[in-house]
């Protein structure tokens, strides 16, 4: 495959040394967040490779992709539809897939990890890369629960890995965390607070500490209208009625962990679980798990909490 390399651009001076530019990335996991970044990253014109374990998934991927550029554009070209099909056309252009990671890698800025939330898949995979990628490249995942520099550590970049947690739907919502872990060199972290500001988004910069900020403040309140359902203190519609209409909020709890993926909340929770026993926020709930084993992973399964057609 063919691509075009874009390396680093320094200034002549020392003194006024210029964040690297992230022109070519590389996305690890096609699946609800790595589609969502590829199509916002290839919207906003770079160069995208989106990398899955098969060619059927990657198809399942860039059809999501094309149908979600095409809402967009019915809305943003309402009135030129012409102009509409060709920005799909145009960003479609800048997204190739592979099933091979190494391949890819030789000739990449980022890459940038969302693939199963699994401390020990992570390492292995950034494990392998580390040997191939260009030394320039950044590594950064886009983890929901796992510290950065525990699976940072199984790299020799240190300083050039990060963290950049995106929200769900990529192409919707505007906040990226940007993790600095206790290795990650200023430059780094820089470059990806501009990498997110190229993307359109708003970038917060975060403490490598479990959930960052979102997820911390998140998860806890979601397990707890659980734990509320399972006492039987109320019935899931009841409880996600309650915080739309009560709290404002857009979504009630049990909407949004179907929304998220029950798998992926199960993983943040299970290893804060691990990490702080004694912690009653932290605490697993069995329904979760229940339906986490039946395969009933949400929205992306058809059923959750919820069924879905
Ligand atoms: N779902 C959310 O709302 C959300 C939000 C922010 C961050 N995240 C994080 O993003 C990551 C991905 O979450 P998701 O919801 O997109 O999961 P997902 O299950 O939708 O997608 C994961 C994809 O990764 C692929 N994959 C697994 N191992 C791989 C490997 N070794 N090489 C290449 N591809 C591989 C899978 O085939 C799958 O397509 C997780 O770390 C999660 O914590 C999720």
């Amino acid at each position: 495959m063919a691509f075009v390399t874009h390396y680093f651009t320094r200034a002549l001076s020392s003194s006024s040394i210029r964040n690297a530019v992230i022109k070519h990335v590389t996305i690890i996991g096609g699946g609800l967040m790595g589609s969502g970044i590829a199509q916002v990253a290839a919207s906003t014109g770079h160069s995208v490779v989106l990398v899955d374990t098969s060619q059927d998934i990657l198809n399942k991927s860039t059809k999501s992709i094309t149908g979600s550029l095409q809402r967009v554009v019915k809305k943003k070209f309402a009135d030129k539809p012409e102009a509409g099909e060709e920005f799909v056309q145009k960003v479609m252009k800048n997204i190739s897939t592979s099933t091979d990671a190494a391949s890819v890698v030789q000739s990449t800025d980022l890459v940038l990890e969302a693939i199963v939330e699994n401390l020990k898949v992570k390492q292995d995979l950034f494990s392998s890369l580390d040997k191939i990628a260009p030394e320039h490249t950044i590594f950064a995942s886009n983890t929901s629960s796992i510290p950065i520099s525990k699976i940072a550590v199984s790299t020799a970049r240190l300083d050039r890995f990060g963290g950049l947690h995106f929200f769900n739907p990529v192409p919707m919502m505007k906040l990226v965390e940007v993790i600095q872990a206790p290795g990650t060199s200023q430059e780094t972290f820089n470059t990806l607070l501009d990498f997110s500001k190229a993307l359109g988004k708003h970038p917060v910069s975060c403490k490598d500490s479990p959930g960052f900020i979102v997820n911390r403040l998140l998860v806890p309140y979601l397990m707890e209208a659980v734990r509320l359902y399972e006492r039987g203190h109320g019935s899931k519609e009841d409880i996600d009625v309650a915080m739309k209409l009560g709290a404002g909020y857009p979504m009630g709890p049990f909407e949004l962990l179907d929304y998220v993926g029950l798998d992926t909340s199960k993983f943040i929770i299970d290893g804060w679980y691990e990490m702080d026993p004694e912690n009653p926020l932290f605490s697993q709930s069995p329904l979760l798990n229940k339906l986490v084993s039946e395969g009933k992973l949400g929205k992306k399964t058809g059923e959750g909490f919820y069924k879905y057609k």
